[in-house]
């Protein structure tokens, strides 16, 4: 299937990057969210993120103005029907998940792959919720999304060879790098990177260490171009706890325990660069 117009749902960080690759690769882009406030705030950071290449002359300003036109905000979910392809980037949460995918696989062309960004939850469940599950995929992007070249493609257990062959492709049209996975809790990236943070998060509040101190290790040890707890605030803590809360359950493994300090605070509304305070403050 040709595939032109490309509809997005959700604008927070994740969405509008996906926003940003389809457009700066010539497609059209529907762009939903539940408020125009939101949609603002994302055009507004399309618009800072694609300036940033004119300065490092990866694109041109033509080519930024071009994009951002590309790119229709909407409110109203309806308008995905108009679509050739749907990625999901919503709340890491599967009620709100599974919703939008009852949803999309009521307005959308029967022959449309639905996508869903998701982190961590499971793509055979998602998929459970439509009646075309053969054409449900994750395709995970990592953040910031222009810059980061992987996108982890998940399979679920009904999702057909057609639906990756296209997935896998339309990776590489957007300049990104596919890698294969299968559907288990957390993929491959984040089953192994959140453990990581959730670890850095249980040495500072066990005293062993400032977070400063565990970033350093981890910049200088490791050569991360981040250390863990600068990433957690990146990520934002409340992604972070809910991907180890599917960790924990999915798996059943007490090792993916979220760690007490994380839970705390994000009850403390502590999210990260976000919300202004995290591990550090902005
Ligand atoms: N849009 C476009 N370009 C951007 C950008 C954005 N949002 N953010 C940074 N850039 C560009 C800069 O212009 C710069 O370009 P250049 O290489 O041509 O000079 C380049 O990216 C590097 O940026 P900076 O020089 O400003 O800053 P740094 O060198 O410190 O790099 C970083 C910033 C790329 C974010 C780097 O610190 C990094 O790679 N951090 C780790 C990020 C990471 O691990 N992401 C994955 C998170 S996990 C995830 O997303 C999965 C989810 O499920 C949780």
């Amino acid at each position: 299937m040709d595939i032109q117009k490309v509809g997005v749902v959700g604008a927070g960080t994740m969405g509008n990057g996906i926003a940003h690759v389809f457009a700066r690769a010539g497609y059209s882009v529907i762009l939903c969210d539940v408020e125009q406030k939101y949609l603002d705030r994302a055009l507004d950071t399309i618009g800072k993120n694609l300036e940033r290449e004119v300065a490092k002359t990866k694109i041109m300003a033509d080519d930024k103005a071009a994009a951002l036109k590309r790119i229709q905000p909407v409110t109203d979910r309806a308008r995905l029907a108009e679509c050739d392809f749907v990625v999901e980037a919503a709340t890491e949460k599967f009620e709100i998940k599974a919703e939008i995918f009852r949803d999309l696989d009521r307005l959308t062309r029967p022959e449309i792959i639905l996508a869903s960004n998701t982190s961590s939850i499971s793509i055979t469940k998602l998929a459970a919720q439509t009646k075309r599950p053969e054409k449900v995929i994750g395709m995970h992007f990592f953040n910031p999304v222009p810059v980061m070249k992987l996108v982890e493609v998940i399979r679920g257990l009904a999702t057909s060879q057609e639906t990756y062959d296209t997935v896998r492709d339309l990776s590489v049209k957007l300049d990104k790098t596919p890698v294969e996975v299968n559907d288990a809790p957390g993929f491959v990236s984040n089953r192994v990177l959140m453990p990581l943070l959730n670890e850095a998060m249980y040495a500072v509040m066990e005293s062993v260490a400032t977070p400063e101190a565990v970033d350093e290790v981890f910049k200088l040890g490791m050569a991360h171009p981040m250390g863990p707890l600068t990433l957690a605030d990146f990520i934002g803590l409340d992604v972070c706890l809910d991907i180890m809360r599917v960790l924990h359950t999915g798996l059943g493994d007490p090792k993916y325990r979220p760690c007490p300090l994380l839970v705390k605070m994000v009850d403390a509304g502590w999210l990260g660069r976000k919300s202004g305070r995290g591990f550090y403050r902005y």
